[in-house]
């Protein structure tokens, strides 16, 4: 279609290498949509500026909407020779319009076209992310409230170490999630600014307003700065660094339901929807979706890594390097928006295996330091002491196969006599779980306390 409308100096045809090498029309028609919105928005402010005709406003008008509809019933196909997708609609504009099309790229330079659309199409799909967090955080609120009792092992270094409620668990993601969003939507407050109208690096000549096209398009103000606007790529940062933390933590929850779905824990089942065979094992039930989770995490960090990586050298201002920006986003931002609608329909639909969770708080001696509490708190020994203590009396239960909270008092105070008779009903896991009342902590009390201060929080999202 359109080839070499931006090339006076060049008069050979590029060869077929360069062109492989240089045109970004494969994968930055993406943003055919955000161009043509641009387009139409300073269009507009030339017009209403007087630096075009309304005439020609109103063809380039009509003749742009005209290219939304061809692509988007897929008669402008968006696979020709063009170098990007800003040539090949502008290509196509002039075709249908003729010298109206040409007027279009007055006062604009592909510089700060493209600086444009690629921040509209971040600030969509930021918003796009963010919506997506809020459903699984919700999701995340609802199952805790269902096992706001549901007692489980809590681990450090995956070793059993205090029980816990499942509701306190999820929690801690929905939490994370929280702060997820919170970083989405700063990133989206920071980065609403207009860059259009900067051209190439300088501002231009031309009476240009840029307030119009800002408010045409949605931003909160026009960019401070030319030559920063067409240089910076904070904002494409910004999101790969707030894609890559939240997948992290979808990781982690990942590695967890992988872990849980073993036969070893067999506390989480996922639903068949959800899990894969084995082509050779008949037997065999994979939990293929969260392990790809983790594996998509890689994935996204790696285009972050990409991006620091083409940004940090560059002089000011554009140099073609930037157009390297673009397939890392996009693929971040898919992966995102995937990886987060599977997660929150594999929550809903898995399966808790509560007797399971509850069996495994047995092993342990979870409420070991309840009793050195104890001994701390109604005996007055110095921790240390009570600790020792507490270990001879774990010695004693695992000499006879037992957890701690099956010992007798008998056989408690056969250890130290400073144990009291209250003891036995403390160092029962439930109300060991119950004991950690502080803010923030486990007890079903302060649990459900998180899960209304969050169900507040979605309230106002
Ligand atoms: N396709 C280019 C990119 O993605 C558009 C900007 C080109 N600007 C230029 N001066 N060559 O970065």
């Amino acid at each position: 279609m359109s080839k070499k409308i931006a090339s006076a100096r060049i008069s050979e045809k590029s060869s077929q290498l360069l062109q492989d090498l240089n045109n970004s029309l494969p994968f930055d028609k993406v943003l055919y949509r955000e161009d043509i919105e641009g387009s139409l928005a300073h269009a507009f402010m030339l017009s209403e500026q007087g630096i075009i005709s309304k005439e020609d406003f109103a063809k380039i008008e009509s003749g742009l909407k005209e290219i939304l509809e061809e692509i988007e019933s897929g008669i402008f196909k968006l696979d020709g020779e063009d170098e990007d997708i800003h040539m090949a609609i502008e290509g196509r504009l002039t075709e249908k319009v003729g010298d109206a099309g040409k007027r279009l790229h007055t006062a604009r330079s592909r510089n700060d076209q493209v600086a444009l659309d690629f921040r509209l199409y971040v600030q969509r799909n930021t918003q796009t992310i963010a919506k997506l967090l809020l459903e699984n955080i919700a999701t995340l609120v609802k199952v805790a409230e269902e096992h706001a009792e549901t007692m489980l092992p809590g681990m450090t270094h995956l070793q059993h170490a205090q029980p816990i409620n499942f509701g306190y668990h999820m929690m801690a993601y929905a939490s994370m999630f929280k702060r997820d969003h919170e970083r989405f939507m700063s990133s989206y407050e920071r980065n609403n600014y207009s860059p259009i109208g900067c051209a190439a690096l300088a501002g231009t000549p031309h009476p240009v307003n840029r307030q119009i096209t800002s408010d045409r398009l949605g931003f909160n103000a026009p960019t401070l700065n030319c030559l920063d606007t067409v240089s910076d790529r904070d904002f494409a940062l910004e999101i790969l660094f707030n894609i890559s933390t939240m997948m992290m933590h979808m990781s982690r929850l990942s590695e967890e339901l992988i872990l849980w779905s073993a036969a070893e824990f067999k506390w989480v089942t996922l639903s068949d929807r959800h899990a894969t065979g084995s082509s050779i094992m008949p037997q065999k039930k994979n939990p293929d979706i969260p392990e790809l989770l983790r594996g998509k995490t890689g994935r996204v960090n790696g285009n972050l890594v990409a991006l620091l990586t083409v940004m940090k050298g560059l002089p000011l201002a554009y140099n073609k390097d930037m157009q390297e920006d673009k397939e890392g986003v996009f693929d971040s931002v898919r992966t995102a928006i995937l990886s987060l609608q599977v997660l929150a329909e594999m929550i809903a639909d898995m399966t808790i295996n509560k007797e399971a969770m509850e069996a495994a708080c047995m092993v342990g001696h979870l409420s070991a330091t309840d009793l050195a509490d104890y001994l701390v708190k109604e005996q007055g020994l110095p921790f240390r002491d009570a600790y020792h203590i507490t270990g001879n009396v774990v010695n004693l239960a695992e000499k006879k196969g037992l957890d701690i909270s099956e010992l007798s008092l008998d056989e408690l105070q056969s250890i130290d006599n400073r144990i009291g008779e209250g003891v036995v009903a403390l160092l029962d896991n439930r109300a060991s779980m119950n004991a950690r009342l502080s803010e923030g902590g486990t007890a079903t009390a302060r649990t459900l306390e998180q899960i209304e201060s969050l169900k507040d929080w979605l309230q106002k999202q």
